[in-house]
């Protein structure tokens, strides 16, 4: 089996060729993801990729950004669209994006790693904790600010702790987009 790497790379810096590339990923990985597209809502800050024999098989965005983690300002990476080609998924790779993606916030430091999923089963593997606090954040739709939302995000945010500071109770404000 080839070796899975994995790679960094900052938005700005992204060629058109990797960017049809990941929207192609994307697409089959998530169905109904806007078509040809590379973000939900947002750009992120930066991603990282796994390639395999040079195809690329797994992608994870990153938004760097400060939020109101339930009362008490924090540093966070909010992870936005992990997936793994179908065709390439229970071979370790999402593990590998997660675990490329904790190395790094735990150098700068960053307070928590958080995302919002549909996989609970896989973060709780990765050591991510559901919360369910009353949640804000701006709503984007075909690129127009359409609202702000107030309430408990459903399923909850999954919170991964870096660096021992407290989750707190009150309302989590995203300061922006949904991861
Ligand atoms: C979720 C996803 C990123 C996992 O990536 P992956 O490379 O297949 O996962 P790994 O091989 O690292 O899995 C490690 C362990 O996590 C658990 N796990 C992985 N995928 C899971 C899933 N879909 N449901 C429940 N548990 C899962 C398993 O325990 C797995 O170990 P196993 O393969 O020995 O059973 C991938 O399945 C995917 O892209 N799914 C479609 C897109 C998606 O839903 N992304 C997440 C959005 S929140």
């Amino acid at each position: 089996m080839d070796a899975t790497q994995i790679r960094r790379i900052e938005e700005y810096q992204l060629s058109p060729t990797l960017q049809q590339e990941i929207a192609g990923l994307l697409g089959r990985a998530f169905p109904g993801y806007p078509s040809g597209q590379t973000y939900f809502q947002q750009l992120p800050s930066f991603r990282f990729l796994a390639t395999r024999a040079q195809q690329l098989v797994g992608h994870l965005a990153v938004a760097h950004r400060m939020i109101n983690a339930g009362g008490t300002p924090a540093f966070v990476f909010g992870v936005c669209d992990l997936c793994v080609d179908p065709l390439f998924q229970h071979q370790k790779i999402g593990s590998i994006l997660l675990d490329a993606l904790e190395e790094e916030a735990v150098r700068f430091p960053v307070d928590f790693i958080v995302l919002v999923a549909t996989e609970p089963e896989f973060y709780a593997t990765k050591g991510f904790i559901p919360f369910e606090n009353p949640s804000r954040w701006v709503s984007i739709k075909d690129h127009k600010t359409v609202g702000l939302m107030q309430q408990p995000i459903p399923g909850g945010l999954l919170v991964k702790s870096l660096t021992g500071k407290k989750w707190g109770d009150g309302v989590v404000d995203l300061l922006g987009t949904m991861f």
